[in-house]
């Protein structure tokens, strides 16, 4: 069994690769955030507070993330592994993430990083919500906060990877296509 943190600032690519690394690599795909939305388009009441969190591109509070993520990965108790996307974001929740694992005799293989440059980042979330529906990708003030939010508090993730000798990064600027191969030759030498 693998399991694979995707990681990466916003808009690096992580929901772009994980749909074909979930093919290859026969994974379940979890989006924290994509499980967000899909709460708020049904107007559960996880997606009501989520939302007030999100569209000022703020983070959702670790108890409620973490909760919600746990209860995902116990619906896929048959998966060959998990592929986390967007999660965790904090150093809770990666903690809670490891403890949770290990109740269930499982840990994380690796994390894997998509390294880019925020301004391309940017412009490609601002390109992305002319026609995407995300609030948080609509103004460049809310897309700001969202890479101070992972400068202040996704950031030291790495270090916490690194320290466990799970971290790996590749480079996140290219074609689609080449970005799954550097991360498949990644995730085959694991
Ligand atoms: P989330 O949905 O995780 O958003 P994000 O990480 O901010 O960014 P994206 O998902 O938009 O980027 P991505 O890296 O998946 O890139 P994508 O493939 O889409 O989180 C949203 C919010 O939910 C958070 O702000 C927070 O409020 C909340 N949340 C979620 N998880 C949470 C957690 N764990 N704790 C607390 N709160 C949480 O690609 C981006 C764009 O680039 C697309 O248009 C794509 O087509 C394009 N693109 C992709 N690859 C390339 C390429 N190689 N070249 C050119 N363009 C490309
Ligand atoms: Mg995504």
């Amino acid at each position: 069994m693998i399991n694979i943190v995707l990681f990466g600032k916003p808009g690096a690519g992580k929901g772009t690769q994980a749909e074909f690394l979930k093919e290859k690599y026969n994974l379940t795909h979890l989006s924290t955030g994509d499980i967000f939305r899909f709460n708020i388009k049904n107007e559960t009441e996880l997606g009501k507070l989520a939302k007030t969190f999100i569209d000022k591109g703020d983070l959702v509070p670790d108890e409620v993330t973490i909760k919600m993520l746990e209860s995902e990965v116990d619906k896929n108790q048959h998966s060959k592994g998990f592929l986390f996307d967007g999660f965790p974001r904090t150093l809770a929740q990666a903690n809670a993430l490891d403890e949770f694992l290990l109740s269930k005799k499982q840990s994380i293989t690796a994390t894997v990083a998509l390294e880019a440059n925020d301004e391309i980042l940017v412009q490609r979330l601002l390109e992305r919500g002319k026609t995407s529906g995300r609030i948080d990708d609509q103004d460049e003030e809310k897309i700001r906060n969202r890479y101070q939010e992972y400068n202040e508090k996704t950031a030291p993730l790495m270090n916490y990877y690194k320290n466990q000798d799970k971290f790996h990064a590749v480079n996140g600027i290219g074609t689609i296509q080449e970005i799954t191969e550097r991360l498949s030759k990644v995730i085959d030498n694991l």
